[in-house]
């Protein structure tokens, strides 16, 4: 397992995922989403056929002392048409099979993002989100983008449109535990996307947000 990235105490590296890791990864992945519709959520076989379908693409957090894999994202290489960016979860990731992924495509796609409960707030996401803007720099590509489920909407709901919430969020005013932090590490909104996939902690909302390579040209 070559390092990509290490977080700075070096407790923590981020690697290409390799197929020994897939229940690790499934486990991850189940612990992320306990409220995403079972049919959304990646298996141990789907992420198997990931690394197959685009290697660079899988990244996994590794814990250097114990050897636990404990945090993982998923990328795919598409083409983005920003005045349709309405479209399902499921249909971007080729029902999770990432049948979808275009080796020619200009944009890296995220597919998926966790971090296992117990190592939540250890800027484990930003170390993959790093990996993940390294990798959109090292292959020449426009940026990334993906749906990110706006979580903390779900108490809102009933009183405050997905617009106002997400404005909100987008002015600092209240804090959602995805999009805060993807804002924080670059990202901006594009749009809303309704029904995006099936979650009641996001309305089942997607937030399509990019993040643009300054080095591309
Ligand atoms: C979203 C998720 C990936 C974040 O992972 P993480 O490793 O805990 O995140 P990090 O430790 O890298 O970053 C947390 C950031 O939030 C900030 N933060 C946390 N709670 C906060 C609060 N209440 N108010 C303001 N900022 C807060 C931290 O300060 C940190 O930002 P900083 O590094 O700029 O200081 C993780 O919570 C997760 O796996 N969630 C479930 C799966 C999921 O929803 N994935 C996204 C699908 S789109």
């Amino acid at each position: 397992m070559k390092p990509l990235l290490s977080s700075p105490d070096g407790r923590f590296a981020v690697v290409q995922s390799e197929p020994w890791m897939a229940p690790a990864l499934e486990a991850i992945q189940r612990a992320s989403f306990p409220s995403l519709a079972p049919e959304e959520l990646i298996s141990a076989e789907h992420y198997a056929a990931h690394m197959r379908v685009f290697p660079e693409g899988q990244h996994a957090v590794v814990e250097q002392d114990s050897g636990q894999v404990v945090a993982c994202s998923t990328d795919l290489r598409t083409r983005i048409d920003f005045s349709h960016y309405q479209h399902k979860y499921l249909e971007a990731v080729g029902g999770n099979w990432l049948s979808t992924h275009d080796p020619q495509g200009d944009w890296l796609y995220g597919a998926d993002i966790g971090v296992h409960p117990d190592y939540r707030g250890l800027g484990l996401s930003t170390l993959l989100y790093t990996a993940r803007q390294n990798l959109v720099r090292r292959l020449g590509l426009r940026g990334h983008v993906a749906g990110a489920m706006p979580k903390g909407y779900a108490p809102y709901q009933r009183d405050m449109p997905i617009e106002a919430y997400v404005a909100r969020v987008v002015r600092g005013e209240m804090f959602d535990p995805v999009l805060s932090i993807q804002l924080r590490r670059g990202y901006n909104v594009w749009g809303i996307i309704p029904d995006y996939l099936n979650d009641p902690s996001c309305g089942n909302y997607g937030v399509f947000i990019v993040w643009r390579n300054p080095e591309w040209r």
